[in-house]
């Protein structure tokens, strides 16, 4: 039986667990089991700027630099009531480490934006595209505003984001990526079906240790990325301290990596069938998610929502193909 390769476009705004769900992607890249078409990078966790920079010297850390990167619009989300969450993933977005990078060689000027690009992959691949989206829906909606209908064309949207039974992490009601755009959000969820969604619920049991890096960088503790891992848990792990994430467990939370499992290791999930609903009205709820997986008939149904996680294997297999990434590498 041939497994037919995922293609993959990478939305995303690094972002400390953002860059974690980067490397594992381009380990499961270099050891052929996905291919990372695009990277379309978004106004978020900092600025559309910072993800572009910070996207394009993930690629060059891992010799992966020919990938096109698109641009997102500087502060083109709808939020004028949600900061950038600069204080807990650096103010570069990346542990504030992004000078121990190497410069990327596309320039944001010149880059394409990231709608336009979403755009033409889907056109050129049909129903073959996923797109891994772990970060506002900014560009996702933006595409859907030019080119109608053109999401349909994705053959699934996976999703970090949203806060069904637990409290949010932006707001006691709200989860990041949604609050941060909800008119985008709610767009995506009236218009589709094909989505699937990992949740706090689950990401907030997906804690990354300083031991953990420790094991992947032991294989090979000079290489680059390898002190790149290690440095940047480390940041992570100090912000996340400070803003109690993580029930006083020394670690911060992956949330990003979720998406990844979901497609190369489904079975460290549970989901549910439901009705997802973005709030966009509400004084104080504000891009909160409503989930209706009650028992009847679902018509409304639009997504998969993620439930339940094995978290203890989900971070090993991530641990041991971050170990590959930097073997091969
Ligand atoms: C999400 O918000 C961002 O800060 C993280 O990168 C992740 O995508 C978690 O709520
Ligand atoms: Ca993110």
């Amino acid at each position: 039986m041939t497994l037919s390769k995922p293609k993959i476009i990478l939305d995303t705004d690094p972002g400390g667990d953002d860059s974690f769900a980067f490397l594992w992607l381009i380990s499961l890249v270099q050891q052929g089991k996905a291919d990372l078409v695009a990277v379309t990078s978004v106004d978020g966790n900092v600025s559309a700027r910072l993800t572009f920079a910070g996207s394009c010297k993930l690629l060059q850390l891992c010799g992966c630099e020919a990938i096109e990167v698109g641009r997102g619009v500087i502060g083109g989300s709808a939020s004028d009531q949600v900061e950038d969450a600069g204080e807990i993933h650096g103010t570069d977005g990346m542990g504030n480490l992004s000078h121990t990078l190497p410069d990327g060689v596309q320039e944001y000027e010149s880059a394409r934006s990231s709608d336009d690009l979403l755009i033409e992959k889907l056109k050129q691949f049909p129903e073959e595209i996923t797109i891994v989206a772990i970060a506002p829906l900014t560009n996702l909606a933006a595409a859907e505003q030019k080119s109608p209908g053109i999401l349909g064309l994705a053959k699934e949207i996976v999703i970090m984001g949203g806060a069904f039974q637990v409290p949010g992490n932006i707001t006691s009601e709200a989860e990041f990526n949604i609050a941060y755009d909800p008119e985008s959000a709610k767009l995506i969820f009236d218009r589709y079906t094909h989505l699937v969604v990992l949740p706090l619920d689950i990401t907030r049991n997906l804690i990354f240790t300083d031991e953990m890096a420790q094991r992947v960088a032991d294989t090979q503790a000079e290489n680059a990325i390898a002190q790149f891992i290690v440095s940047l848990c480390k940041f992570m792990i100090g912000t996340a301290m400070a803003f109690r994430e993580t029930a006083g467990i020394s670690g911060f939370l992956v949330h990003d990596a979720a998406t990844l499992a979901y497609l190369f290791y489904p079975e460290t999930l549970m989901f549910r069938r439901a009705q997802v609903q973005i709030e966009t009205q509400g004084e104080w709820t504000r891009g909160k998610t409503l989930f209706d997986d009650r028992h009847k008939t679902k018509g409304g149904a639009n997504a998969w929502v993620a439930m339940q996680v094995d978290s203890i294997n989900l971070l090993a297999v991530m641990v041991e193909d971050l170990k590959l990434l930097l073997a091969k590498s």
